[in-house]
């Protein structure tokens, strides 16, 4: 599995991103609303590092109750699976509690992704390879 992105949540999805293109960003399209997920979605590129920007729209989100915690900050890291049902096999088999169903990304054309939750790691991010 290889890394894929940090995921990043923000408050305030244009103030974010205007911010880290002032530190030399590059935003990867435009933001892209995940309905399922109720937030908006920006990747951003530096250095080869790629950056997932997440931002609640609707206090309905799978994510404002972390925003509300965390505030603004990095809170996951994607991986890429090399075949997507044996990786998420093989995580639930050592420690991974996964979250749900895989469901279609539409921030990365509908590529799935599974969440997973470990006790010593925090949580995971699973994409499938397509
Ligand atoms: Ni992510």
């Amino acid at each position: 599995m290889k890394i894929h992105h940090i995921g990043y949540l923000v408050r305030k999805m244009e103030k974010a991103a205007v911010a880290f293109e002032a530190l030399g960003y590059v935003p990867e399209g435009s933001a892209v609303r995940d309905e399922g997920r109720g937030a908006d979605i920006l990747f951003l590129e530096k250095d080869g590092y790629r950056i997932e920007l997440i931002s609640p729209y609707t206090p309905e989100s799978v994510v404002a109750g972390l925003v509300k915690l965390y505030k603004n900050a990095p809170y996951h890291i994607c991986y890429t699976a090399d075949d997507f049902a044996k990786d998420a096999a093989w995580l639930e088999a050592n420690g991974y509690t996964r979250m749900g169903e895989p469901q279609a990304a539409p921030a990365i054309r509908g590529r799935r992704v599974v969440f997973f939750m470990h006790s010593s790691l925090g949580m995971i991010e699973l994409l499938e390879d397509i």
